[in-house]
This record gives structure tokens, C-alpha cells and sequence, in this order.
């Protein structure tokens, strides 16, 4: 799992560093299908369900599962990637948000406020907490500062499959689902947005897009719960 996830943000970090004005989606996710070959991983994504690439980019209203194609980055973007891999069996997965030049005070805002409320969650990924502890922390965050929870998606297990239980909900009471023991591994990834948190799919199957056309915001992490609190494996 640390090899997986230390591989998926190296990664991560690569194609970040291309989002660029002018750059077309498509050639993140060869970049990302190319970064695989060179480290001898799987991507994770690509044939899941039948999702046709190896990484999802995600731009402004769109919140998660944007397929890469002939779309351009442009200055003032919200870019949200999200990228996994499988590596001797294991899996990581991991997501962030970036700002492409000058973006809108508060899309900046949004984007600061999903990677505060994923620390937030991370901080109950600990032995002795439930696992709802996560998701209302998680929550308290986003909508403290006013923005959406997305309901319609979750973070979950991970490990020997890309998902696995529990879901993890971004929202909810504490003190609910299991209590949290060493050696579970979470993917605990906040979906945000500007405005109201209801979702449509577009036409092509997968994408994600806010109902009300609000910017949207996704962080994620694979975590492991420890004797000694949480450890992020996919920090980049
Ligand atoms: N991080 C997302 C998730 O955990 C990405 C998976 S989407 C798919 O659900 F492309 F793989 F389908
Ligand atoms: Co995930």
C-alpha cells in the first residue's frame, strides 16, 4: 500500500505540473498512462466499470470522473485530478485540486477549504474513533464556510480492490460505523462545491457536473489507521 500510494503521487505531482493554460486534457492522461509504464504500474482507473481512461480530470463545474478528451485548460480553471493504481495487487488513490493562473477569490477559497476539511477528516483516522467521526469532521468544515458537501459520492476502503468497505460519506453524525482499528487503509476524499451540493451526470456516462453550474473542489488521500494516528500514504 505505501509503494502504491508513494507511486500514485508521484504521479499526481507530474501531472500537475502540466496543468497549463493550453494544454488539452488528453495528453494529462498520456502523461499519467505513460508515468505508469516508466514506474511498471497498472492504472487503477482505466476499464473500471468500464471507465475509458487512466485518470480523471475534472474542470470547474464538473466535480469528479471527468474523462479526459480535446478540452482546453485555460487560465482561471479549477482542475481537479484524480488518479489511482494497482502495484503488486495493492491499490492508491489519491486527488487534488489545482488553480490554473488567476482563478475567482472564492473558487480559491473552496479549493483551500476541501484540502482543510480532508486534514480534518484524516485527523479521526485513529484507533478508537468511529468511523462517522471522519465524515462529520469533514462536513463541519465545508459547510462552516458556506460551501456544498456533494452527497451523491463517498470515499471508501481500499486495499487488494480499488473499493472496499466502508463507504465514507462527507457528511453525517459522529460516533456511527465501525470503530476504527490499525491496519485499515481509507480513501477519505471531500467532493465540494460552490453552491447547492445536487449532481447531474452528463450524456458521456461518467462526468460530473453541479445542477446549479457551481465551481466544484475534490482532495483525496489514502490514509492507514495506526497505533500511532494516521498515516498518509499518498502525501505528495
Ligand atoms: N477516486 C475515485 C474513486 O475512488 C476514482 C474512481 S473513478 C473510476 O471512486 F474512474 F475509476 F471509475
Ligand atoms: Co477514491
Amino acid at each position: 500500500m505505501e509503494t502504491a500510494n508513494r507511486i500514485v503521487a508521484e504521479i499526481l505531482v507530474g501531472v500537475k505540473e502540466r496543468v497549463q493554460p493550453g494544454i488539452e486534457t488528453r495528453e494529462l492522461d498520456e502523461l499519467a498512462e505513460e508515468m505508469c509504464r516508466q514506474q511498471k504500474v497498472e492504472p487503477a482507473f482505466k476499464g473500471y466499470r468500464g471507465y475509458p481512461r487512466s485518470i480523471c480530470v475534472s474542470v470547474n463545474e464538473e466535480v469528479v470522473h471527468g474523462i479526459p478528451g480535446a478540452r482546453k485548460i485555460k487560465a482561471g480553471d479549477l482542475v481537479s485530478l484524480d488518479f489511482g493504481v494497482k502495484y503488486q495487487g495493492y491499490y492508491g488513490d489519491a486527488a487534488v485540486t489545482v488553480a490554473v493562473g488567476e482563478v475567482d477569490s472564492r473558487a480559491r477559497k473552496l479549493m483551500e477549504t476541501t484540502e482543510t476539511a480532508l486534514y480534518a477528516g484524516i485527523s479521526q483516522a485513529k484507533v478508537g474513533q468511529h468511523l462517522t467521526d471522519i465524515s462529520h469532521a469533514v462536513q463541519g468544515v465545508v459547510e462552516g464556510a458556506k460551501f456544498g458537501v456533494i452527497r451523491e459520492f463517498v470515499g471508501h476502503g481500499i486495499g487488494r480492490s480499488l473499493h472496499e468497505d466502508p463507504q465514507i460519506p462527507n457528511f453525517g453524525l459522529p460516533g456511527r460505523g465501525p470503530l476504527l482499528q490499525a491496519g485499515m487503509t481509507l480513501a477519505i476524499e471531500p467532493m465540494t462545491s460552490m453552491g447547492a451540493w445536487q449532481v447531474r451526470i452528463l450524456q458521456d456516462g461518467w462526468t460530473a457536473v453541479t445542477q446549479d453550474g457551481s465551481y466544484a473542489a475534490h482532495f483525496e488521500h489514502t490514509v492507514a489507521v495506526t497505533e500511532n494516528g494516521p498515516l498518509i500514504l499518498s502525501r505528495l
